[in-house]
């Protein structure tokens, strides 16, 4: 019998964009990150954060430096590819609520001629999914509730989480995940790296 994606599958004559909403999403593959992507994932990152309106402009300084920390989690490292380039880029690392390892989201970009297309849409379902996959507890992010209430996210004081930063309390957001517990309580931290390119 025939197996999804094996040897005697019969050739795709074409692969139509999928339409979703007002947009239609590019022919798009949302894989782990390699090693050969490293520079292609500053690029995107850099270019994604130019002109964004809340940026430090060391976002891509900040994925560096955290794929050299203890904090990385290499199968939550994501690109997205448009016709065999790095369109886009999303991370989740380990950072600390309760005395537990929690992941953290970002920064998440994509390539500016690409935005509004479901590219950043299709990165967050797959990391979330992924994280979800391998057990980890919830998600928790800095961002427009607007766009990330889509995916599940929540105000995080409403599950009892707090930031370093009590003006962040507005855009700190969770996710939570299968594994979440009552326990998960009180104040997370991003990675250290967050303090120096965040
Ligand atoms: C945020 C980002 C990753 C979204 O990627 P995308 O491929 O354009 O996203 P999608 O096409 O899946 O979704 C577009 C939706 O996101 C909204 N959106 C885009 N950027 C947003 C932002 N920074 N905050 C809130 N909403 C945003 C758009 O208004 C649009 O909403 P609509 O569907 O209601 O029209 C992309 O805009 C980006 O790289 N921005 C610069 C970097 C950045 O700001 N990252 C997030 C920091 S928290």
């Amino acid at each position: 019998m025939p197996v999804a994606g094996g040897p005697s599958r019969a050739p795709r004559k074409s692969i139509a964009p999928a339409r979703s909403g007002g947009h239609t999403l590019p022919v798009t593959l949302i894989r782990r990150e390699t090693e050969s992507d490293r520079a292609a994932v500053h690029a995107v990152q850099d270019a994604a954060f130019a002109t964004a309106q809340h940026a430090s402009g060391h976002e891509a300084d900040l994925v560096d430096a955290l794929r050299g920390g203890e904090d990385w989690v290499p199968r939550l490292s994501l690109v997205a590819e448009v016709d065999g380039k790095i369109a886009g880029h999303v991370v989740c690392t380990h950072g600390r609520l309760a005395g537990e390892r929690v992941l953290g989201l970002g920064p998440i970009g994509v390539e500016p001629a690409l935005h509004g297309k479901g590219i950043g849409a299709a990165l967050m379902h797959a990391v979330i999914g992924a994280a979800d996959a391998v057990d980890e507890p919830g998600i928790v992010l800095l961002g427009d509730p607007k766009f990330y209430g889509r995916f599940g996210f929540v105000l995080a004081e409403e599950l009892g989480v707090v930031p370093s930063d009590p003006n962040w309390a507005p855009y700190f957001q969770v996710r939570a995940l299968a594994n979440w517990g009552e326990e998960l309580r009180g104040r997370f931290d991003f990675p250290p790296a967050f303090d120096e390119f965040g």
